[in-house]
């Protein structure tokens, strides 16, 4: 893929900005990255903090040749791309929670942020995926300093934001390449691979309501499985997880 980066030192959000120029017509592979973030979006409508130095803050548009039903599939490619280039910087076994968080040591380490839109300008429909990565932070907000780790903190060393931003990109690259040229199965066997949510006893946060069982697989359309203690299941294809166990 050919990258065409968007440099900035302070915005509000690179993805609200990504989000502006697919609108616009931006092609695949366009890429806005900042130093800092004034209104960085995380998941959930939740903030993403954003400060200078701590963490790589980008976002980037993808126009896969596919219906629009699947471009969820591109939130597991940017999954294990991210889960990959985690390991790689760290040196330490990192894993996926489902859909598309990255741990290292069962802390967050990464959030991804998929926003998909219809068509227009006669162009494939764009998915603009906002990635963050903790990579020197050093303490977290009290409301998630338990929950959320960085590089630095698991390996106890600092790590040159510009570093984390090739790694990343490479695997995006390589990954997307995957998805294009092969379709979503060698994704989805690699996602498994790198998932760390089967099996787990979970609560999991949806727009209906809290869900509570075991997590026993990700079906073929993305969605978590949970199974309740009388047996029976249900699916789930939008959520939040929390460990329970
Ligand atoms: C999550 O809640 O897990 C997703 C977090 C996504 C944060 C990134 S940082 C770069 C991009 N710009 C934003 O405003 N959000 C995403």
């Amino acid at each position: 893929m050919q990258y065409i980066i968007h440099r900035y030192e302070r915005i509000p959000s690179t993805s609200d900005l990504a989000v502006t120029l697919a609108e616009g017509g931006a092609p695949e592979g366009t890429v806005v990255i900042a130093g800092s973030q004034t209104s960085g979006r995380g998941r959930h409508g939740r903030v993403w903090s954003s400060p200078a130095g701590s963490g790589l803050y980008l976002s980037l548009i993808l126009r896969p040749d596919k219906p629009f039903a699947d471009l969820w599939q591109t939130a597991f490619v940017l999954a294990v791309a991210a889960c990959e280039t985690a390991a790689d910087l760290s040196g330490l076994p990192a894993c996926i929670k489902w859909p598309n968080d990255i741990l290292l040591n069962g802390r967050k380490i990464c959030g991804i942020l998929i926003e998909a839109r219809k068509p227009g300008h006669d162009l494939r429909s764009p998915v603009i995926a906002g990635i963050g990565i903790n990579v020197n932070t050093l303490e977290f907000p009290p409301e998630i300093s338990r929950k959320a780790t960085s590089i630095a903190l698991e390996t106890g060393r600092q790590t040159a934001v510009e570093d984390v931003e090739d790694r990343l990109l490479s695997a995006v690259d390589r990954w997307y390449t995957v998805y294009t040229d092969a379709g979503f199965t060698p994704i989805f066997t690699r996602w498994h691979e790198l998932d760390c949510t089967a099996g787990r006893t979970v609560s999991v946060s949806t727009s209906g309501g809290i869900v509570d069982g075991t997590a026993v697989e990700v079906n073929p359309h993305g969605d978590l499985v949970i199974e309740h203690p009388d047996g029976c299941r249900t699916s789930v294809s939008a959520g939040e997880v929390f460990f329970r166990d």
